[in-house]
């Protein structure tokens, strides 16, 4: 609940405000207050660079025409003077022009003769004033810098009286010209920067008040989360309150790269670290028919071997990154002598990492749980491969009896009351709800490995209603297909009265709820088989070796259980038109099938095993040479090693399965290949086809579809060879099994939350 919960509040409260952020953004992008105080604010700096200097020049400008009008106006009032003086040789014009001068700005007022003689001058007539320098000018008004610096104006005017001719010269003193200009451009400077000042504060109280809203938004929506938190907090005083924004968003990132395995790359220590980060201090239980540890006696001595089984291929690694106890049948010869005085042993042997709890069966209670319900009822069941399922009352009362004892087991292996319990497959129907009953606490997660059948074939199990309410008992109940999960709930509500909710996919059964998800399931990666292998030369080298191929032989293998769903028989007939419809693969082919017996008892699997041995002889004896047969069939326990040699050694791998939950064969096969060269032949009725499309996908019912891919792969160039295999390899390594592990296991974290806040008592 606790994560469930913060992922939910913090999705929807990040979304909302990196909208609303978004949102505040274009408006005050648009907002035309903010953009016309951008604008003015760019275009006073921009007056300010370019038009300082221009107002300075238009003020000079403006008071050096208002020099020359004052030079003007003063040359017409004394023009008429100062000529009749002229005509006179009057002396007395010095003193009148001295009076004239007194005017602040009017430095000196003078007289130059034709013959370029300064007749009459005030005494402030500067000496650079020149009579010569009139004549430079050709009598207009010019600058003049003066030795001290300073600069005058001169305004020479054409003066004619009788025979002669000359210039009265204005002179004005321009300092005050400079002052003024240096004046107006500071006025200009400070008016700009104070406009600028203005629109930029503008600016800022609208942006200010645009943010103090968001910032306000955000503010209530942490206090919302901190108000739940508390309220969380009260019904669970572990959850953590006082984290600030930037610790929940680096919570949230976390949850969020388990959550999606976005940027994960699922391996042992990510899964382990997930277990103590969402799953604090909880044990872990598995349990399984089958154990993944079997001492046998070989030569006297207990010697161990790892069964043939996809289940323990996959829950095996798990169980090695998480550490706990793994309850199984103790089936091996040597088992009860490796055990210590609790059944336990700690396995793996060579390096223990988690500790097996074996359980003995009687001969009376494996035949009924065993044999007789589970594989001669269940199986045949829950897979369409037109075996007739039997179902016997006394079958269903051991398959009852030893459900219970591994629920006692159970039990009595929990050291606390909320334990995590892995309960696998189809021989268990009835222990989630057992166990549910012993360990209510208990967060139950039950993974059903074979196909669900669809409910008109269900119905005709005479104890459908138990099997149902039995599962029911878990937290979750996975299946490896949507399609799966489908069938399940429609049998669900054929045959019980409960709640069903298709859209979060849940059956509420007693008020309790049990969530169906589909959890496709996979292999370890790396494979720890692979570590030790040869090279793929030296696989091919050996394996042609041993079942005497010369060098260019074409290989395909077949690896599995001994058993009738696995279309071993359909294999070998898709084989036999090849060698029909394509006589040039004759002597250039072979198929080795690996088959490791299994529920031998049974008459359906002696049956099928006798079979196969007939069809082999069969197909041989048509095709063989002296040198050359093209079934090589292989009845025998087949060691992890060998396995992945032989996969290495091959061509091509053929799955025809008749149904299959998922078939991690076909994953182990991809995940060998790590020189991405090989092809996947897979049935379409494998759960593997939906995730390994680049396969070649057939119908194993169909022996000529099957015979013509075949064909297809052994002509297959090696860059498509490639390109299929890098896509499947990528997804085995994305998709492995530590992530098929940690889905279930965060969702199972999910619900411990919410059923501790639901039921604070439990
Ligand atoms: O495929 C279903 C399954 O239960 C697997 O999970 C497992 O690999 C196999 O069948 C078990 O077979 P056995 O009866 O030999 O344990």
């Amino acid at each position: 609940m606790k994560q469930e919960w913060r992922l939910r509040n913090f999705h929807t409260l990040l979304s909302v405000e990196r909208r609303r952020l978004r949102a505040v953004l274009r408006k005050l992008a648009l907002h035309p207050a903010v953009r016309a105080a951008g604008l003015v604010f760019g275009a006073a700096f921009i007056l300010i660079v370019g038009l300082a200097p221009l107002s300075s020049f238009l003020v000079e400008g403006w008071l050096r025409q208002d020099i020359e009008l004052r030079s003007q106006l003063i040359v017409r009032s004394i023009k008429n003077q100062v000529v009749a003086n002229l005509s006179e040789s009057n002396p007395d014009l010095v003193p009148f022009l001295e009076r004239i001068t007194d005017d602040e700005r009017l430095l000196a007022v003078g007289y130059c003769s034709d013959a370029g003689q300064m007749l009459y001058a005030t005494s402030s007539m500067p000496h650079e004033v020149t009579c010569s320098a009139i004549a430079q000018a050709k009598g207009d008004a010019f600058d003049l810098v003066l030795k001290d610096g300073s600069r005058v104006h001169v305004s020479p005017t054409l003066l004619r009286t009788g025979a002669t001719s000359g210039h009265l010269l204005v002179v004005h003193d321009l300092s005050f010209l400079d002052e003024r200009t240096g004046k107006a451009r500071l006025y200009t400077i400070f008016a700009l920067l104070g406009a600028s000042l203005a629109f930029g504060l503008l600016t800022i109280g609208v942006v200010g008040a645009v943010m103090r809203g968001w910032r306000q938004s955000l503010q209530s929506a942490i206090a919302q989360i901190q108000g739940e938190t508390t309220h969380i907090r009260q019904a669970n005083p572990s959850f953590p309150i006082g984290r600030d924004f930037y610790a929940l968003l680096d919570a949230l990132r976390t949850e969020r790269t388990f959550a999606e395995g976005l940027y994960v790359e699922w391996s042992p220590s990510r899964l382990s670290e997930l277990l103590r980060d969402e799953l604090p201090g909880a044990q872990v239980i598995i349990v399984s028919n089958r154990e993944p540890y079997i001492h046998n006696y070989v030569d006297g001595k207990p010697a161990v071997q790892i069964p043939a089984s996809g289940l323990v291929a996959a829950l095996e690694p798990v169980m090695r990154a998480c550490g706990g106890v793994w309850i199984a049948h103790g089936s091996g010869s040597a088992d009860r002598d490796t055990v210590d005085e609790h059944d336990r042993v700690a396995v793996p042997p060579d390096h223990p990492e988690y500790s097996l709890r074996r359980i003995w069966l009687s001969d009376e209670e494996q035949e009924g749980y065993y044999y007789g319900l589970s594989n001669e009822g269940l199986w045949p069941l829950c897979h369409i491969a037109f075996v007739r399922p039997n179902f016997r009352d006394a079958d269903w009362r051991q398959y009852i009896a030893v459900n219970q004892r591994f629920a006692e087991v159970v039990l009595s292996e929990a050291t606390a009351d909320d334990p995590i319990i892995l309960i696998q497959d189809y021989h268990f129907a009835l222990l989630p709800r057992m166990v549910r009953k012993l360990l209510p606490k208990a967060t139950i997660i039950t993974f059903w490995h074979i196909p669900w059948p669809n409910s008109e074939t269900f119905g005709i199990c005479p104890w459908r209603e138990e099997i149902i309410d039995g599962l029911l008992g878990s937290t979750i109940l996975g299946f490896h297909t949507q399609f799966h999960c489908n069938n399940f709930i429609e049998a669900v509500d054929r045959f019980m009265e409960s709640r069903i909710d298709r859209e979060i996919g849940s059956v509420t059964l007693g008020g309790r709820e049990t969530l169906i998800r589909p959890y496709p399931i996979s292999i370890e990666w790396p494979p720890r088989a692979l570590a030790g292998q040869a090279s793929i030369e030296d696989c091919r080298r050996s394996v042609r070796e041993r079942f005497g191929l010369p060098e260019d032989m074409r290989i395909a293998v077949g690896i599995e259980r001994f058993d009738y769903t696995k279309g071993v028989i359909d294999r070998m007939k898709a084989v036999d038109t090849l060698l029909s419809l394509h006589p040039e693969w004759c002597g250039k082919f072979v198929l080795i099938q690996a088959a490791a017996p299994t529920r031998s008892k049974l008459a359906a699997y002696a049956e099928l095993q006798s079979e196969a041995a007939r069809l082999a002889e069969e197909i041989n004896a048509r095709y063989e040479t002296s040198d050359w047969r093209p079934v090589h069939h292989v009845v025998r326990h087949h060691e992890q090693d060998e396995v992945y040699e032989l996969f290495r050694a091959a061509d091509m791998c053929i799955v025809s399965s008749l149904h299959d939950g998922m078939n991690l064969v076909a994953k182990e096969f991809v995940a060998s290949r790590d020189d991405e060269l090989g092809v996947l032949i897979l049935s379409g009725l494998a759960g593997a086809s939906r995730e390994l499309s680049e396969a070649l996908i057939v119908n194993p019912y169909d022996a000529g579809q099957m015979a013509r891919a075949i064909d297809q792969a052994l002509r297959m160039s090696q860059s498509e060879q490639r390109q299929r295999m890098r896509l499947m390899r990528d997804l085995v390594r994305r998709h492995n099994v530590y992530g098929w592990a940690a889905k279930m296991l965060l969702d199972a974290s999910h619900l411990r939350e919410r059923e501790r806040v639901a039921h604070p008592g439990l």
